[in-house]
């Protein structure tokens, strides 16, 4: 008998191409990405929620029949009275797993507790490198020949929870930014549904402020890598 499926509710602030991605894996039984043909997540997204009006990742949630709703963070005083009224939406919804698709906010402490072992972020270095903003530009500034992007359980250091998987990208002499940021984008498209998926399968747990796959701890940087 196949598992009930986990109801997914994803935050975002802008053009939403990972929600994109996990709209795909979760809807297309013929999806053939890194989680393998004919493999869907096993969930289903619920809601997705925007701190910001007009972006077009709320487009797409509408274009797949997702429920979607805008919290405006302006229309509120402080973090922590944003963060609560985001927690009693969030909360209608009786979600197993909170999904940051380019969630561009710092939570509280409050918010994060709330959700701890279900709250997943996608961040674009390779963690712990270039936590916070602008990435790829200083990815570039310091020469780096590789760079990429992590999924990590959320935890109250930003950007500082536990890895679970990284993809890595070279940096080419020229590149700019954007460039780079494109290049980055591709392997973020691959490797968030994976990790959801797993999560959905009840594979990935958060066991002591570590990420738990298969009952095997990960290594700092996340599965299947050795640095
Ligand atoms: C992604 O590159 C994601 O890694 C980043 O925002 C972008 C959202 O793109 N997230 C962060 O920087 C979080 N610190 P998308 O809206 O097209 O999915």
């Amino acid at each position: 008998m196949t598992a009930q499926k986990k109801k997914i509710v994803v935050l975002i602030s802008g053009g939403g191409t990972n929600l994109q991605a996990l709209i795909d894996t979760c809807k297309n039984s013929d999806c053939n990405n890194i989680t393998g043909k004919n493999q869907q997540i096993n969930g289903e997204i619920i809601a997705v929620i925007s701190n910001k009006a007009d972006v077009y990742g709320l487009e797409r949630a509408k274009q797949s029949g997702i429920a979607h709703h805008v919290l405006s963070h302006k229309d509120y005083h402080s973090r922590d009275e944003y963060d609560q009224a985001l927690i009693k939406l969030i909360d209608q919804f009786d979600s197993d797993l909170i999904v940051l698709a380019g969630f561009m906010r710092i939570l509280t402490a409050e918010f994060v507790q709330q959700y701890r072992g279900k709250l997943l972020n996608i961040h674009p270095s390779l963690l712990p490198k270039y936590q916070g903003l602008n990435t790829h530009q200083r990815a570039i500034d310091a020469k780096d020949s590789e760079h990429g992007v992590s999924v990590h359980f959320v935890t109250e250091e930003l950007d500082g929870g536990p890895v679970i998987l990284q993809a890595k990208v070279p940096v080419f002499d020229n590149d700019n930014a954007e460039q780079l940021a494109s290049r980055v984008h591709q392997q973020e498209h691959r490797i968030y549904p994976l990790v959801v998926k797993w999560f959905c399968e009840n594979r990935l747990i958060m066991q002591n402020d570590h990420a738990v796959l298969d009952n095997m701890e990960l290594s700092a940087s996340g599965y299947a890598n050795d640095d």
